[in-house]
């Protein structure tokens, strides 16, 4: 089993005044189902219908719920996945936080709530259960860091094999985080998604925005062993991950010279690569100096603490099962060891997104539709089990649509020219639906093998740069309202089946 480096990072920079002037983290704050804009705390929040077009907006009547958990949005659980669309700045790097509390909305037959499935991009994320926390009459947040690839980033919940009532989501925050933050990470290749964040030996309400300029949510952790120490000299702007000040106002620690040994984080963790940051700082006279090992396993040897504070972390370390943190202080150490703060991810290797330019063709052609299919949202590969309904990719590191098929769907509208843009597509069927409209020039479609259109209401002539595509085998076009002739590049081909029956206007073709 391989091991990251844990890397240290004494903190050099001059000290900064400890209250940055704290300007709101930029983003979007959408409460889902609300009908209005909304400030709660003083930050403004959008209702989420400019975002999504499925689902309900619902209300929920339990009392004493904060604003943003009065009300949800409820998505019929026979579709495959529903997905928020937000406008995103392509390069930057988002905290997505998703909030979800049940309120009993699917009625007296489901008291507990539906488990199901967030994806991001094309990235499954995690299963969402918030069946414990509902029961202790919490909601559940879930937080990762994702970069912008595009324009637009896709927030989607997925029904999966648990789910047995509606999906839901009751909030949804997207909040560009500084690139400095947790940037040892390549977010090309992956993305964190938050296991635990706490401020340790503090009692108080979550530490989060104003004092975290991102909003992030610091939990307490740890009454007995915490101190209240002195943060005069702690530097923040030296660390990268631009923790709040308040989470170095508290430790849990030990005067004497001897182990601290820390059971967290306290949920027994699924066995994968984690980030891991821990915060130090100290500022008695004398050294302060320990050794940490995790699960046994040394993490950093003799850490020194200095006033100006430190943070030692592991971009991938293997962690399962439970984890005990156990920080021994060296002979020679005045003082015992203390931690102040740190914070777990899974790290998680992104999914892969479908080709562009396919994904634009293919927003064109649901456009021509009039009544596409229900789950066309989100990535249309992307995760493979929550590939848009009749929609087939490649393998590969290049994701390519080869394959549309929508045959008896009852669909109506027309095909839009767009589709000859979807260059890898070897194989359209479209047959018994009630598309209208001319057949699209499909020439630079270079490696279509199939094209299936019987039975829909197709009219005006069939282009001819069709018997240029060498790889076709197959033109299925009866039962259509062709009109003109077939050209005669499609006829006698060798390897090529053409079908033109029930087309009555169509006349023989040319000498
Ligand atoms: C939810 O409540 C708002 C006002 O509080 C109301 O306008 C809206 O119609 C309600 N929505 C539902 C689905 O009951
Ligand atoms: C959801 O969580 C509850 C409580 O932790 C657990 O009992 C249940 O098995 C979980 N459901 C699924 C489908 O994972
Ligand atoms: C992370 O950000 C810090 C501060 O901006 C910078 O000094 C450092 O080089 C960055 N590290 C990486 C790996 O990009
Ligand atoms: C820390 O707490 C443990 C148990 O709560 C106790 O045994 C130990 O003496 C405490 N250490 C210090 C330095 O207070
Ligand atoms: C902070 O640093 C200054 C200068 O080094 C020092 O005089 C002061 O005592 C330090 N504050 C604390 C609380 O240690
Ligand atoms: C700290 O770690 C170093 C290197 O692994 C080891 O040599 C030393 O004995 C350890 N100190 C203590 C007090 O465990
Ligand atoms: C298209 O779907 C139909 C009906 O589901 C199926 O019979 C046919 O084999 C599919 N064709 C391709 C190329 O996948
Ligand atoms: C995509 O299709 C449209 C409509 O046929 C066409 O105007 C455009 O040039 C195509 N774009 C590319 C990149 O092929
Ligand atoms: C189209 O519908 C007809 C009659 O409903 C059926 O016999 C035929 O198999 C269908 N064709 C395809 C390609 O599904
Ligand atoms: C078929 O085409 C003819 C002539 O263009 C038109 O009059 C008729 O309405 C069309 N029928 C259908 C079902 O589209």
């Amino acid at each position: 089993m391989s091991m990251a480096l844990s890397l240290l990072f004494p903190l050099l920079f001059l000290s900064l005044p400890l209250s940055q002037t704290q300007t709101p983290p930029k983003g979007f704050l959408i409460d889902c189902g609300a009908h209005s804009k909304a400030q709660f705390d003083d930050r403004a929040w959008l209702p989420d219908s400019a975002f999504i077009s499925s689902g309900q907006p619902r209300n929920l009547t339990t009392p004493g719920l904060s604003p943003t958990l009065r009300t949800l949005r409820s998505f019929p659980r026979q579709v495959k996945k529903h997905c928020y669309k937000i406008p995103v700045y392509r390069g930057a790097r988002y905290l997505v936080r998703s909030t979800y509390f049940y309120g009993g909305v699917n009625g007296a037959d489901h008291p507990s709530p539906p488990v199901f499935d967030q994806i991001l991009d094309g990235t499954l994320w995690t299963v969402v259960n918030t069946t414990e926390g509902y029961a202790n009459g919490d909601s559940t947040f879930y937080e990762g860091v994702f970069l912008a690839q595009g324009k637009i980033m896709s927030f989607c919940i997925a029904s999966n094999t648990y789910t047995d009532s509606d999906p839901f989501i009751s909030a949804l925050e997207l909040l560009i985080l500084g690139d400095s933050l947790y940037n040892t990470t390549d977010f090309t290749a992956f993305a964190l998604a938050l296991f635990a964040r706490h401020s340790f030996g503090y009692s108080g309400p979550p530490i989060r925005y104003p004092d975290d300029g991102f909003d992030r949510i610091w939990e307490p952790f740890g009454l007995s062993n915490s101190t209240k120490a002195s943060t005069e000299n702690v530097s923040l702007s030296g660390f990268w991950n631009l923790p709040p000040a308040k989470i170095f106002e508290t430790h849990i620690g030990s005067n004497q010279l001897e182990s601290l040994e820390l059971r967290w984080p306290t949920a027994s963790l699924q066995s994968s690569k984690y980030y891991i940051a821990l915060y130090f700082a100290d500022d008695t006279a004398g050294s302060r100096t320990f050794n940490i090992s995790v699960n046994g396993i040394t993490y950093y040897h003799n850490l020194n603490v200095i006033p100006s504070g430190v943070v030692v972390f592991a971009n991938q370390w293997p962690l399962s099962g439970p984890t005990t943190v156990t920080l021994t202080p060296a002979p020679s150490s005045s003082s015992g060891p203390l931690i102040n703060a740190g914070e777990v991810f899974g790290v998680l290797p992104l999914g892969g997104r479908t080709t562009t330019g396919d994904v634009i063709a293919l927003e064109k052609v649901k456009e021509s539709l009039q009544n596409p299919p229900l789950d066309w949202n989100g990535d249309p590969c992307m995760p493979r089990q929550y590939s848009w309904t009749g929609i087939t990719c490649s393998e590969g590191p290049r994701i390519r649509v080869v394959t549309l098929n929508l045959t008896s769907m009852d669909l109506s509208g027309s095909l839009s020219p767009f589709v000859a843009n979807m260059t890898a597509l070897a194989n359209i069927w479209l047959g018994n639906n009630s598309l209208s409209g001319q057949i699209p020039d499909l020439s630079s479609l270079k490696n279509l093998e199939t094209l299936h259109l019987e039975n829909n209401q197709f009219s005006g002539g069939i282009p001819s740069s069709l018997g240029d595509i060498s790889s076709l085998q197959e033109v299925f076009l009866q039962n259509n309202n062709l009109t003109g002739q077939i050209p005669a590049n499609l006829i006698g081909k060798p390897g090529l089946i053409v079908r033109t029956s029930g087309n009555n206007f169509l006349s023989p073709p040319a000498p």
